[in-house]
């Protein structure tokens, strides 16, 4: 495949290809030296639109160790400001050989416009556009409950999934339901009526309002935050509300089962989707996801890419 664009865009046996590729390629965190040489000479541009902490760092951390040489380019302090459009931004970074573009946009669509536009010849990847799509996400999510639940292929087969919260504005959920359900795991989405988006009933999932009845039987509970930056209309129920009829609390991880894990794509807002003491527990596999994205991002620059040394190749020395 050429372009990473949206969690559909694989069947089980890429996705299983992407973790076990990561898997391989996490082993390298442990060495002196974590550095490969795949993609000596390849250029990727990390091209954000819209805010990120842990998706740019990521890509930029993949791409480095793998030798890649690495542009970031944010749309604060660039030409954007001055009403250059995608077009000629894309065009801009032709110019410049970029081999990979890593993009993320506040529209849905964004990346499957360059990816299609012509604009570029390099290969686009989805690191969040608008309310649409996150695969990378959803892969690195996906990636932390095989490494605890499963182990390779199968491993996530009927295991039973809840994500939790503003499945509305999620770009994070819509990629896990569709990816999920690929290997072959039941995902419930839990939320208000008024965060659930049209359509739903077309997603390859159960919903519920009810966390509480859904927490006892999950295997992994995935928190969303509350996107109030996408909320042109204010925010319905109140934020204490919410808290306390959909917040994950001491009381509520009671009800988990003893393997169960927790996760958060982050950014959190501790206190509101998810307290304190769940995201510091021994259940919360939080930090955890932020180093698999690492290795797994790695995995899909390595793959598109075509890296020229096998994975478990010698790290570099220099
Ligand atoms: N999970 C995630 O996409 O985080 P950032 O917005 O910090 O990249």
């Amino acid at each position: 495949k050429r372009h990473l664009l949206s969690a559909a865009d694989l069947s089980r046996d890429d996705a299983e290809l992407v973790l076990r590729t990561a898997e391989e390629l996490r082993s390298l965190a442990d060495r002196p030296i974590k550095k490969l040489p795949a993609l000596r000479g390849r250029t990727v541009v990390n091209l954000f639109f819209e805010d990120s902490t842990r998706t740019r760092i990521s890509f930029e951390a993949a791409a480095k160790r793998l030798s890649a040489d690495v542009i970031n380019f944010s749309a604060k302090g660039s030409s954007l400001s001055k009403g250059e459009s995608l077009k000629d931004t894309a065009l801009t970074l032709e110019a410049m050989g970029a081999d990979a573009v890593v993009i993320r946009h506040g529209a849905s669509g964004a990346p499957h416009r360059l990816a299609h536009s012509g604009w570029v010849r390099s290969s686009v990847v989805n690191a969040g556009d608008g309310t649409h799509e996150h695969p990378t996400q959803a892969l690195l999510d996906a990636f932390t409950m095989w490494r605890h639940l499963g182990g390779p292929t199968g491993g996530l087969d009927g295991r039973r999934v809840a994500i939790v919260g503003d499945v509305l504005h999620s770009r994070v959920a819509r990629s896990n339901a569709l990816l999920l359900r690929t290997l072959g795991a039941e995902v419930t989405l839990v939320a208000p009526p008024t965060l659930l988006p049209v359509g739903i009933d077309s997603w390859p999932v159960e919903t519920s309002y009810d966390i509480d009845a859904v927490l006892p039987k999950a295997d992994v509970v995935m928190m969303l935050r509350v996107q109030r930056e996408r909320m042109n209309g204010g925010f319905f129920p109140t934020a204490r509300e919410y808290s306390r009829r959909y917040g994950l609390d001491g009381r509520r991880m009671g009800m988990l089962q003893d393997h169960t894990i927790v996760m958060h794509p982050g950014p959190m807002v501790r206190g509101m989707e998810i307290t304190a003491d769940v995201a510091d527990s021994d259940r919360s596999v939080i930090v955890e996801q932020v180093t698999n994205g690492v290795a797994v991002r790695m995995a899909v620059l390595y793959l598109l890419l075509g890296g020229h040394e096998p994975a478990g190749s010698e790290p570099e020395e220099a």
